[in-house]
């Protein structure tokens, strides 16, 4: 219901609208609400659903819902207080490179809607680990804790040299690590030049054993991968994760692929990341691979092109334990977090199971 008003309604009015523009104005909406008690409880009312049949401890975090924010959407960890009221389960903030970077020149970002679809080259846009560790530092000091659990997820600063980039990942965990459940290693984004090369093993082994070294805590560190890779890529990815105490995978990044697209060749030849419907394929075939090398051994965080309850059930029926969306929230509205959370209660009762951990994986059985 909610859902139909915004695509009737505030869709069009937000599409009429240079796609940042649109975006800076969805942000700062969640930030009001973040900052308002007030807000807060009426959003919820509308938007939040609840039901302890998908709660879930996944690498020993305890997420409310398995439903949540992907990166790139809340870059600067601005509007983190808001979150959880529009129902979702866990967000995840960034990518953050460890010094500030304005990204690549206007225009980088571009909705193919005949495609449900979005082309970015965004190029890590965002303030830089210490300026974000600062303003998380401010939040903590003067809210309430978020209510959701917060991933940080690490990219390459444009300025430091590929065979560098460790130090690059080190600082920034290092000025962050108190302020994430979870971490994410972000070598996937087809915006930063050469950046997918650090997907090659010994690369990434390096990359991680460095930060495993500063990780005393032992927080999570995820790995997120492009769909791009081939199956060999894949395999021998997790089979170093597992081998280096990665705790998980997020499967996929956007693609640089352009295939069976229905729009327009001017927006199809736009360079940069697509995501939304075109990705859902390869991103489910990335989830089960994994989930099938890895024996279900490592958490998969399944994101790409989730528009519905069904695109949602297929990635958690694949091996994925959490989910995350963005081009879906772009085209569906907010309120597609509780239409799915409330849907996913619905496949459980339909498939005869009590609970969403019952589901992770199951055409593997
Ligand atoms: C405009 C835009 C910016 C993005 N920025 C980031 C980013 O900074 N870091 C990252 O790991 N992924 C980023 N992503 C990728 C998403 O997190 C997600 O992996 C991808 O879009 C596939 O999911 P979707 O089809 O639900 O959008 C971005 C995606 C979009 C559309």
């Amino acid at each position: 219901m909610l859902s139909q008003i915004y695509q009737s309604s505030l869709r069009p009015l937000l599409f009429a609208l240079d796609p940042e523009l649109a975006h800076s104005l969805a942000i700062a909406t969640v930030k009001t609400v973040g900052n308002s008690p007030a807000l807060q409880s009426v959003v919820s009312r509308l938007l939040k659903y609840e039901n302890p049949r998908l709660t879930q401890t996944v690498m020993g975090i305890n997420f409310p819902n398995p439903i949540g924010l992907a990166a790139g959407f809340d870059k600067n960890a601005i509007a983190i207080g808001g979150w959880a009221s529009f129902g979702f389960g866990f967000a995840e903030v960034g990518s953050i490179t460890c010094h500030g970077q304005s990204g690549n020149p206007q225009p980088r970002l571009f909705r193919l809607p005949q495609d449900e679809a979005i082309i970015n080259r965004m190029g890590f846009n965002n303030i830089g680990a210490e300026a974000v560790a600062e303003s998380l530092r401010a939040y903590t000091q003067t809210h309430q804790l978020i209510g959701i659990p917060l991933g940080i997820n690490l990219g390459k600063s444009k300025i430091t040299p590929l065979a560098e980039a460790k130090d690059d990942y080190v600082s920034s965990f290092k000025l962050l690590k108190d302020f994430g459940a979870y971490f994410v290693i972000n070598v996937s984004s087809p915006n930063t030049v050469g950046l997918r090369d650090l997907q090659a093993v010994d690369t990434l082994e390096e990359i991680l054993l460095t930060l495993q070294a500063e990780n005393l805590e032992h927080k999570p560190l995820l790995v997120k991968i492009a769909p791009d890779l081939n199956d060999q890529d894949i395999q021998a990815i997790v089979q170093m994760c597992m081998q280096n105490q990665v705790a998980g995978i997020i499967a996929t990044n956007t693609t640089i692929a352009r295939q069976n697209l229905q729009s327009p060749e001017s927006l199809i030849s736009q360079m940069g990341g697509l995501s939304g419907q075109p990705v859902k394929k390869r991103s489910l075939e990335v989830i089960k691979l994994i989930h099938q090398i890895s024996q279900g051994k490592i958490t998969i965080i399944g994101v790409g092109g989730i528009a519905s309850v069904e695109d949602a059930w297929a990635k958690i029926m694949a091996g994925a334990s959490l989910l995350q969306l963005y081009t879906g929230l772009v085209y569906q509205g907010l309120p597609i977090v509780k239409n799915i959370a409330a849907g996913l209660v619905q496949k459980l009762d339909e498939f005869g199971l009590e609970h969403i951990s019952e589901a992770i994986g199951k055409t593997w059985e």
